[in-house]
This record gives C-alpha cells, structure tokens and sequence, in this order.
C-alpha cells in the first residue's frame, strides 16, 4: 500500500464525545490526522504510524480508577510534541510524575468558565488575551482536577476551579489544557491548534489537490488490471466516487445507475446526461422501474416497502455487475465518521443510513473486495473534492435524497399516478425553494403525497384530490433535525403554486415535526 506522505497526527482518542471536534479543527488547518481508540495504539502500531505529534482526548473515565485508558508509554519517548486535553491532560500528568485528585464539588466544572493568563506566555498562547478583557472564555468538563503538575512542566492559564487550566513543558513540546479548545464554546479555541501544530511543524500540505493525486496512486497500485464496478445514484458521496475511479482507472472502472421507477423528476436524465456529457466513463443505465413497481404493488406497509426495495436493488445490481468481465472490485463512497464510528471503542450507538447501504450484501455474495476512496474524508471534504475535481456545483451541494427514493414519500399503496402528481409537486416547491434563495440554507426539503383525498372547490367546481405535505429541514448529519421556518408568505405562495400548477393536489399542509420525534422522511 502506498503510505501516505503527508505529516501526520495522531490522536489518541480516551472516549470523549467531542473527539471528531479536534479531527475537524486539525483539517481545517491542513494537517491530516487520523483517531484511534486508546486500545489499539500500541508501541509497534505507534513506530509504523510516525506521528509528527500526538493529541490525547478527553474521556469519561478517572485516572485514578485502576485499569483506566493510558497511552502506551512510547508515546511520551517519540520526541514528538503532544497536546493533552481534559482527561488527556490529567492522564498525561498522572504517568509523568504529577498528582490528580477526585472531583470535589468545588473543584468540578462543567460549562463556560474564564481562563486568565501567568505572567509568561509561551507561542502556544499566541493570539489568546488579547481582546482587552485580559482572559479567554473555554468549556470545561472535569470532574477530576490536576493537583500537581508533573515535574518540567509550569503552568500558563488558571481558571477558578482549575488553578493548572493550562500548562506546558516547553523543553519538551508537551502542552495540557484542562478545557476543550476543540468545541464552539471555546471560542478562540482553534488558534491553540493552530499554535500546537505549527510549533510540532507541520506545514499544512492536507490539500484536496494532494489528497486527489495520492488517492489515484493508491486506487491504481490497489486495483492493478482488474475491473471495478461502482453503483451510481446521483449523490455527491457516489459521484466524487465515480470520478476519481475514472481519472485513477478510466475504462476499468463501470457505473452502475439503477432507475427503480422512484425517482424525482427528471432526475434519471440529468444524471446520466450529466455523467455521459461530462465524463467518458462506462455507463449502465438500468431502468428497471417496471421491476420495481411491478413488486410494490398493493404494498403499503413502510417496512416491506423498504425490504423490498433493497432486495431487488442488490437483484438488480448483482444482474448488471456480473456481465461485467473481471470485476474483482465495489467501489463504494464510505466516509470518515462512518469509519469512525465503527472503530470507536465507545461503541457509538448511531446508525448513519447512506447511500451505499443500497447494495451492502453484494461485496460477500459476489465474493467482490471494496475500493473506498473516501474513507479518510467527512463530508464537507467530500464537498471540497468534487469542486477539485471539477463535479458541477449542482451535484456538489445537492440535497440528500434516500435510496428507496419516493417510495417512502408516498405513505400508503403506491401508483404511478401518485408517483407521477409528487414528482411534478416536487419540482415545483423545489423550484419555489431555489427562487427564495434557500436551498443551500435547507439540509433537506421535498413533497410527499399523503394517502387520502380531501374535498376543495376550484373554479365553480367541486375537486376530490390529493393532500400534499411539504417538508424541509435543517441538520447537521441527518440524526437530528429542526423543521425550516419558512415565512407564512413563502407557504402561501407555494401551496397556491403547487394546486394551480398540478392537477391532482387540492390541498397542501406543512410538516412543523422536528426529528426527533419525527423522521425526516415519512416512512
Ligand atoms: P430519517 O427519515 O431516518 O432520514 O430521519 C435521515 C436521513 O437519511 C435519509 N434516508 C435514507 N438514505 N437510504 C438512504 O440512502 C435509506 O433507506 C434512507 N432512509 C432515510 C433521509 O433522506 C435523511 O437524509
């Protein structure tokens, strides 16, 4: 495998529920860095990793209980800087000599607290008091406290329930913080990263131009001469895919684009025109809707829609992908949080449903090996990527759209004529979405038609149509979610746009359910 020639950071990683949080200021700032669970670092994983430095988390733990996380004593003989945050700090003073105590109602704190400066003030500190207050707001979240310092180390900030808030050991590099710089709460908190690595050296040489030409090396040194299929469905995490398989492979790489009868308008055309106009890449349109909704006839229940859905969609796939000659590979767009999340020793419980988990089975059944490209990337990385890569705007800031498509926006039995009324009402609140100029300020916004007909009067005549819910939110990851609050006016106008301009929809409501307890989706 080709290694990586990046500097790296490593960040050990106690249990904290913020740890991303650091990965993400680090990637801000160019330096690539990588989370691993306590357990897994070990002297030898530590030697072939070469960190150019090392963070240690926070966690939940206490030092003082027996069996507690520890790095590997390595770690602190690498020669190598090292910023310990929270229980990272306390940890860190613990193995080097210094004294930790149980919290005490007096000494704990949890939230904002104020930290004010010792008269010396090391390039760590560069850029903190400054503001003229003469201290910098953190966020704290210790129970335990250093009561000692380890011997080397002085101290550098106070805060009233931690007099050690912040200390280094210059001649060494090693530098603790009791607080969370990584958080929004300590508002100046990046600058302290920024500081961290620019004393360990790094150089900020994380870029996506670099991340591009590295990743087709290691695509190229990992497939060889086989063939890789990849399923395409539109999404910016399946397209950056796509395309950086095909500048790194070009015709051994085949995509797959499964129509399954349930997407939005249009939507088919647009991709593939936009693959076919823009890129030489092989191709498979597999418009396989009669298929699709062939099998969901007079089903209503939410569950075996999906089942159903899923099963046909490897059925189908598998169908294509083995009159592809030499496939050896599935390529698949798996993204960092997801990595993470199935490494972490504190065994995240969230479940993040992905596009790719469309055709989850299929690498086993078909004895198929995977090529993830972006497994190292979260996804505004993803983002920066395909603006690299020259993927049309349009497609990078794309709203989400779910694998079993309109099937789950369409409670009840489905019908192509349902089908047909939500893709038109669709587009047109879509459209009204994009004239407001809200589109990117919205994670996710679509119709769904509801299973009942309500009575309403057009013209002098009595109408017996369809009810449309129309639906948007805002999120961060899709796990929660608050619904949009569009103006009263925005409704108006849609909900009258969308009745005169649709035959078949005589009503429309507006989801005000935030998730939780409702889903994005309807089902
Ligand atoms: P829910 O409805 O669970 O949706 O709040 C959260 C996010 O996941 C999307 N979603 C899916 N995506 N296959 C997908 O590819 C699925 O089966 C699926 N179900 C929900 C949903 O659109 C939202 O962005």
């Amino acid at each position: 495998m080709t290694q990586i020639s990046h500097d790296r950071l490593l960040i050990i990683d106690f249990g904290s529920q913020v740890t991303q949080l650091i990965a993400r200021r680090l990637r801000e700032l160019n330096v690539y860095c990588e989370i691993h669970p306590y357990q897994k670092v070990t002297d030898a994983s530590l030697k072939e990793f070469a960190p150019k430095a090392i963070i240690f988390s926070g966690g939940p733990d206490s030092v003082m209980r027996e069996g507690s996380p520890r790095p590997p004593k390595a770690a602190y003989e690498m020669g190598v800087p090292i910023l310990g945050i929270c229980y990272g700090q306390q940890v860190m003073m613990h193995d080097l000599g210094g004294r930790v105590e149980a919290g005490e109602h007096a000494t704990a704190e949890f939230g904002r607290a104020y930290v004010t400066p010792t008269e010396n003030r090391p390039e760590f500190l560069k850029g903190w008091f400054m503001d003229g207050t003469g201290k910098e707001q953190v966020w704290m979240s210790h129970g335990d406290h250093v009561a000692e310092i380890a011997p080397g180390f002085e101290v550098y900030g106070t805060s009233p329930g931690a007099p050690f808030a912040i200390t280094a050991d210059l001649s060494r590099n090693f530098y603790a913080v009791q607080f969370h710089p990584e958080v929004h709460h300590t508002p100046n908190g990046a600058t302290l990263y920024e500081n961290f690595v620019r004393l360990a050296g790094f150089t900020g040489d994380w870029t996506m131009g670099a991340y591009r030409e590295e990743m087709i090396a290691k695509i190229r040194e990992q497939v060889g001469d086989s063939h890789v299929i990849c399923g395409l469905s539109g999404g910016v995490d399946s397209s950056v895919t796509a395309i950086l398989l095909h500048e790194a492979i070009g015709d051994q790489l085949t995509c797959v684009f499964v129509d399954h009868g349930l997407l939005r308008l249009n939507e088919a055309t647009e991709v593939v025109k936009m693959f076919r106009d823009n890129y030489n890449i092989k191709l498979i349109h597999a418009d396989e809707s009669d298929l699709f909704l062939g099998e969901l006839e007079g089903v209503s229940d939410p569950e075996t829609k999906r089942k159903t859905i899923g099963k046909l969609f490897i059925d189908v796939f598998q169908k294509y992908a083995s009159e592809i000659e030499d496939a050896e590979f599935l390529a698949q767009g798996t993204l960092y949080p997801d990595v993470i999340e199935s490494v972490s020793f504190s065994g995240g419980p969230s479940v993040t449903i992905k596009s790719h988990h469309n055709v989850g089975g299929l690498p086993e059944k078909m004895g198929l090996k995977l090529v993830e490209p972006l497994r190292e990337l979260f996804k505004d990385e993803v983002r920066a990527l395909g603006h690299e890569l020259g993927l049309p705007a349009s497609f990078i800031g794309r709203h989400p759209f779910p694998g079993p498509g309109l099937a789950i926006r369409c409670p009840g039995e489905i019908t192509r004529e349902k089908l047909d009324i939500l893709r038109k009402a669709d587009a047109v609140y879509i459209d009204q979405i994009r004239k407001h100029g809200l589109y990117d300020d919205i994670w996710q916004a679509f119709a769904a038609i509801l299973p009942m007909r309500t009575v309403g009067v057009m013209g002098d005549g009595r109408t017996y149509d369809y009810a449309l819910a129309l639906r948007a939110v805002t999120s961060v990851d899709g796990m929660t979610a608050d619904y949009y609050p569009f103006s009263h006016e925005f409704l108006g106008e849609t909900s009258t746009r969308i009745i005169n301009e649709v035959k078949g929809v005589n009503r429309v409501f507006y989801d005000c359910t935030s998730k939780p307890p409702g889903t994005i989706e309807l089902e």
